[in-house]
């Protein structure tokens, strides 16, 4: 069992951080505002959960997991983030973020953005194209069939490896959609986003391939 580092529980991060007690890990979260802003889902979360800084959070963790929006003013704790793997959830919304014109304008993916901010760490695109609620919903044990899939991308096959072995803990099939520079085929508004409700790993694959790139002139 891994101590997972849990740097913002929002909506999906407080929901990782449910399936992650459900298994049998450890966890510690973290957020902006600090710790003791987080004692209701520690609470909740029993015994298997503590509270810390962003910072302490990411260097407890055996691996971390990022459920924050990217910020281009990077925010996140690089030293102690260095040579974790670090699951990032985080999907672009320009609505919300603002315009990140390298992204949109098809220089690099948003989590090649991340890795770049966090050089020393193994980034990995992992439970983007999932809503929070439905990690339980879709959840189902191995071999079960039509098993619900989600991708992870990365430049790190260690990271690959572990997302895929964690998806399959917390009941869902993998399919690689490596390297980060593929990632924009599961962007918002990609085949594979509109069928979050349900897909296997077939027709995940597929709505891979059927994804084109929007590319933005700025
Ligand atoms: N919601 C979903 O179903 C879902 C599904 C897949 C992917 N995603 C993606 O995952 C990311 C998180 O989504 P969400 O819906 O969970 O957002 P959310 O509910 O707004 O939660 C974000 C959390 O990040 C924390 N935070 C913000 N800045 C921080 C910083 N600098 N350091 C540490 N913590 C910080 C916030 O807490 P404080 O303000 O207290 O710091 C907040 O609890 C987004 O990029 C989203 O697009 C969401």
């Amino acid at each position: 069992m891994a101590t997972i580092g849990i740097i913002g529980v929002g909506e999906m991060g407080s929901q990782l951080a449910r399936a992650a007690v459900r298994h049998g890990h450890q966890v510690v979260i973290g957020n902006s505002r600090g710790p003791q802003t987080l004692g209701a889902l520690v609470d909740e979360l029993g015994p298997q959960a503590s509270a810390a800084t962003a910072a302490a959070a990411a260097e407890a963790g055996n691996f971390v997991i990022i459920s924050v929006p990217l910020k281009l003013d990077n925010d996140m704790p690089v030293e102690e983030l260095a040579g974790k793997v670090v699951l990032d959830t985080n999907n672009h919304m320009p609505w919300r973020d603002g315009i990140f014109e390298s992204v949109v304008s098809g220089q690099q993916t948003v989590h090649e953005l991340r890795q770049k901010q966090l050089p020393t760490s193994k980034v990995a695109k992992a439970f983007t194209h999932i809503q929070a609620p439905r990690l339980f919903q879709l959840a189902r044990s191995a071999g079960t069939p039509g098993r619900h899939a989600l991708t992870v991308s990365s430049d790190h096959p260690e990271a690959v490896e572990l997302v895929s072995g964690l998806y399959d803990e917390f009941g869902f099939d993998t399919v690689d959609n490596s390297p980060l520079s593929e990632s924009w085929r599961t962007e918002p508004g990609q085949p594979a986003w509109h069928a979050h409700l349900h897909q296997t790993r077939e027709e995940l694959t597929e709505h891979l391939r059927l994804a084109r790139r929007r590319v933005h002139r700025i």
